[in-house]
């Protein structure tokens, strides 16, 4: 076959294909959350792309999708002035002030009518203004002062949220020039992954989403943003050169949608300062499920033409407020650093703190993780230091901010030689943790190894709680967990705050946990690294306990998702006497669990797609994850057609309604412990 050299025009014409292909995918995906083809075949269109601008480089153009990263690092950054200045919004902390500032409104409107507020998230990231002129983004830059900003459009093209190009819209064409603003923001699950990475290769981390992505855009290098996790959310309008703007705020914002702009899918229109106040009630109660930060809700009237009206004070809208949420980052002093002892008894600093209120919890306690992070922060008995708890994550102490001229004396944080429970001696266990040598003679961990046995995902016991294995571990009624097994109701009897009621009760529970099951049995052992999952696994994989016992490395590396390390852990436990020795009297007082038959139990849910959302209360999502890839599932983290099932917990958000939308059956999550017990 002859080779026809390929005209110009239809290399054009392919790349301009190409490129609006792109575009609409790219549309589908970031801005309506709703990608029409699967990722692979997003990639081939891209590289199709890719290939054809690396034969014709000079019909390249900036807009198309391969230019999101520009070649060169910028040498500075320039200054941009901002034709109508940027705002910032006055703050409410309550709901009687909301109603003062309806009150305002009426007065300056001179009007009872009930007026309507488009209500939003208060994005916690970096105010930014996007230039788009016929349709193009020609500058993205900084609010600044509100005045004079910096020109970051190197770094804003990286964002995929960000359109190059506008989508043409049939009914409402885009005007000829357009100035869009919004917040740039990481999300939260892009900040700990990456901070996580960072910590593994020693590079920078950052106090919180806000700091990283003020961080990154105030790059150079292109580059970098690129590699980061970086989205927008579109609040309002700037220049509007063309036809005119609808008469709301939220009709302005289907409009910016249709044109490919992103705007926050939680917003709503309300009428009346209470039904503003309930949007922002709402909202809280969502905070920690959303997977970015906000740090309040922004109500603003809806019609533009009493926004006009009403005007601006000397820096802030009358027509807007934000209605601001309790803090996720407070300082406090830390009185002191304790070290607490684990089930295997790695020694865990744990700072402990002059009690502060901080994202909607008083909070005391803060766990340090190792002597490392003591380090990385430079942190001292004494000192200042900030105080995160954002979502749902256990507070953290994310910075040291104690002022150079502080009289309050600093003392430096020591690991102990010896165990604060036991006495034994403290030894060094890896790179940066320290372990008891003491064992199951120390108190501490034979209380954790017991309390661990008895948990809701191992044996079960209802009513064997913290406090009580406390008492009998240290009135020595229990030495190890088999001694449960011989708990006698006179023993129970001369117990504090223990009724003949209690100890009955008590009793009908451990005697129900004789029966159990042989994954929940291997969690109960608590061998390190062996965590429900990988329980079930190994069940799965051996079918009783005497295969698994006398399965050696090999053996053991050969079961998926097992490897060296956890294997190694699991021969050291069974080769331990003592260990098989508490194995041994656990069966003779009658612990038993029916073999697992192998295969039936295996992926029963192969080939089906499971999204998690909202708050789970009964299992981490970890948890139920794992529990999920056992039995052959995939767990996804957006809906899509291809989705089987939602599980929703409280707090669950747009996941959920994209759910209702396509019609996926959603389970809560008492259903679905009732669906895994059954699969
Ligand atoms: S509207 C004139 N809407 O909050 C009104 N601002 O102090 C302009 N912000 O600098 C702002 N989310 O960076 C608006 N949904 C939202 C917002 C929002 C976050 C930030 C913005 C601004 C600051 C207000």
């Amino acid at each position: 076959m002859s080779e026809h050299p390929v005209s110009p025009q239809r290399v054009q014409a392919e790349l301009e294909r190409l490129r609006a292909l792109i575009h609409h995918h790219d549309y589908r995906y970031h801005t309506l959350d709703a990608p029409e083809i699967p990722d692979v075949e997003y990639d081939r269109l891209f590289l199709q792309l890719e290939a054809l601008e690396r034969a014709h480089p000079e019909l390249i153009t900036s807009d198309s999708p391969t230019q999101r990263v520009g070649s060169q690092p910028l040498g500075g950054f320039v200054q941009v002035t901002h034709d109508i200045p940027m705002m910032s919004l006055a703050k409410v902390f309550n709901g009687e002030d909301l109603q003062d500032f309806e009150v305002r409104i009426r007065k300056r409107l001179d009007s009872d009518a009930d007026i309507e507020y488009s209500c939003e998230p208060k994005i916690d990231g970096v105010a930014v203004s996007l230039l788009y002129e016929n349709g193009r983004l020609q500058r993205a830059a900084t609010r600044g002062d509100g005045v004079t900003g910096e020109d970051i459009t190197h770094n804003v093209r990286t964002i995929r949220d960000v359109p190059l190009r506008l989508q043409q819209n049939a009914d409402t064409p885009f005007p000829a020039r357009l100035e869009v603003r919004g917040e740039i923001y990481m999300s939260r699950a892009g900040f700990e992954a990456m901070n996580a990475e960072a910590m593994k290769t020693g590079a920078r981390t950052f106090v919180n989403p806000r700091n990283a992505a003020a961080g990154t855009l105030r790059q150079l290098d292109p580059a970098i943003a690129a590699a980061r996790p970086l989205h927008m959310f579109c609040y309002s309008v700037g220049i509007f050169e063309g036809a005119g703007l609808p008469p709301t705020l939220s009709e302005s914002f289907t409009l910016l949608q249709s044109w490919g702009l992103r705007v926050n899918p939680e917003r709503a229109v309300v009428t009346g300062a209470d039904a503003c106040l309930a949007y922002a009630d709402r909202l809280l109660q969502r905070r920690a499920s959303l997977d970015y930060e906000i740090d309040g809700a922004v109500i603003k009237v809806d019609r533009l033409k009493l926004q006009d009206e009403l005007g601006f004070n000397a820096r802030t809208p009358r027509w807007a407020m934000a209605y601001k949420f309790p803090a996720e980052e407070v300082s406090t002093q830390v009185r002191d650093v304790e070290f607490q002892v684990g089930r295997t008894g790695t020694i865990t600093p744990v700072a402990r703190l002059e009690p502060v209120f901080v994202g909607g919890v008083t909070v005391s306690n803060a766990t340090l993780h190792n002597m490392a992070e003591i380090a990385r922060l430079g942190l001292q008995i004494g000192d200042t230091v900030i105080v995160r708890r954002a979502g749902d994550v256990i507070p953290k102490i994310v910075q040291v901010i104690t002022p150079q001229d502080s009289k309050t004396p600093r003392i430096p944080v020591q690991m102990p030689t010896h165990c604060p429970a036991c006495g034994s001696e403290i030894e060094p266990a890896g790179e940066v943790l320290f372990r008891c040598s003491g064992g199951l003679v120390c108190p501490a961990q034979r209380k954790e190894a017991i309390r661990h046995f008895c948990a809701r995902g191992a044996l079960d016991i209802e009513g064997l709680g913290e406090k009580l294995i406390e008492q009998l571990v240290d009135r020595d009624m229990l030495r190890d967990v088999a001694d449960i097994f011989h708990l006698s109701g006179e023993e129970l009897a001369g117990l504090e705050r223990m009724a003949e009621k209690s100890a009955n009760n008590l009793l009908a529970a451990i005697d129900k946990a004789r029966s159990t099951t042989l994954p929940r049995f291997l969690f109960g052992l608590g061998i390190p690294e062996v965590g429900e999952a990988t329980a079930l696994v190994l069940a799965q994989h051996f079918g009783n306990l005497e295969a698994l016992q006398s399965a050696d490395q090999a053996a053991l590396e050969a079961v998926e998702d097992v490897g060296p390390i956890v294997a190694a852990h699991i021969v050291h436990f069974f080769s331990n006497a003592d260990n098989r020795e508490v194995i041994r009297r656990l069966q003779a007082a009658g612990v038993h669990w029916p073999d697992v038959e192998l295969a039936q139990q295996s992926q029963v849910l192969e080939g089906q797609t499971f999204v998690l959302t909202g708050t789970l209360e009964l299992m981490t999502r970890d948890e139920a994850k794992a529990r999920l890839q056992a039995l052959g599932a995939k767990v996804a983290g957006s809906v899509s057609k291809k989705t089987t099932w939602v599980v929703a917990g409280p707090g669950a958000g747009s996941k959920l309604d994209k759910a209702v939308e396509l019609n996926i059956p959603v389970m809560d999550e008492a259903q679905f412990l009732t669906f895994l017990q059954t699969s």
